[in-house]
């Protein structure tokens, strides 16, 4: 089987450290580099945390490290969510003897790029900083991607504001350049991400598993447990995960083409993808599936089967 070839842009974060387990374990996928992004906490974080997961699979895929702050805006982070860490403030030890990469992300994203013309799917799990970088620096790169699967946004309600969504809020300058690049967008963002949840029977059951990916899910994603009961979220929603499923089983899901654009200044508003979906299709062009649905049932028993395997 040809795998399709992936680069992961993480902010690394609890639900990003899962969605890089899956993308190592799908069998249709294959892992070319995962850089590393500030987000949901800060960048070093970000960094040594995706070496972390490395070392839990026991693979040596590599590391780039990216932007330390947003394009425009103050750095936002989501240590109530992900904890001080980014892992949900539990310790897992720092891999000794790390190889280190030289080249920054925009840079090996665009080599990579170049190597694989028209194959290489993007999946950001982050807000777009590195990503808009890489475009501003290779204006070419866009159209050397096959496409970008990205977990951001929302054509409903928001998370972190009553409109937005954390990845889109954190860097909305960054998302702006994303969603208007031209390459093909598919965008997974809360109307989906929130039907791919983990109930607390489902960790239990990660977590009897023995095995030390299951336990370690399970533990990083307690820290959120109090924070999801307070806003009455339902389960632990694998946001980051999605983009990754949708790569490797495209049919558990359903979407539809839209023009989405991004609000860059408003001041109740910043960071709201804006879609054309439920109005009268009035935007002049579209650039993204926006996914609305996912098969749960099917999802997570996939994903559990991912992390059990590990
Ligand atoms: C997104 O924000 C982050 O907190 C998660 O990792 C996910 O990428 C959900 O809004
Ligand atoms: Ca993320």
């Amino acid at each position: 089987m040809t795998k399709i070839p992936v680069w992961m842009d993480c902010d690394t974060g609890t639900d990003d450290a899962v969605a890089i387990m899956l993308a190592h374990k799908l069998p249709e996928l294959e892992i070319l580099g995962i850089s590393a992004v500030c987000g949901n906490t800060i960048q070093d974080n970000a960094y040594w945390n995706t070496h972390r997961i490395n070392a839990l699979m026991g693979t040596d895929y590599p590391v780039y490290r990216g932007a330390e702050k947003p394009m425009v805006i103050p750095l936002v982070t989501a240590a109530y969510v992900h904890g001080e860490n980014g892992l949900g403030d539990v310790e897992l030890p720092l891999p000794e003897g790390v190889a280190e990469q030289k080249e920054s992300a925009w840079d090996a994203l665009y080599a990579c790029a170049r190597a694989h013309p028209g194959e290489l799917r993007l999946v950001p799990t982050g807000p777009l900083t590195n990503i808009a970088i890489a475009f501003t620096k290779y204006p070419d790169l866009p159209k050397l991607l096959h496409s970008i699967t990205l977990m951001g946004g929302s054509a409903g309600p928001g998370n972190i504001t009553p409109a937005a969504e954390f990845n889109i809020y954190a860097d909305p300058q960054a998302a702006d350049i994303v969603f208007r690049c031209g390459a093909p967008i598919v965008m997974c963002g809360l109307d989906v991400t929130t039907q791919a949840y983990f109930e607390m029977e489902d960790l239990d059951e990660l977590a009897a598993s023995g095995k030390s990916a299951g336990t370690f899910v399970k533990a990083i994603l307690m820290h959120s447990y109090a924070v999801l009961a307070k806003y009455g979220v339902k389960g632990f929603c694998m946001h980051d995960s999605c983009p990754v499923m949708y790569l490797a089983h495209p049919e558990l899901f359903e979407g539809e083409e839209a023009g989405v654009v991004v609000e860059t200044r408003g001041s109740f508003t910043s960071g709201k993808t804006i879609t054309d979906l439920y109005s009268d299709k009035q935007f002049p062009f579209t650039n993204a599936l926006v996914i609305l649905k996912v098969d749960r049932e099917k999802f997570i028993a996939l994903l559990k089967d991912a992390i059990q395997s590990i």
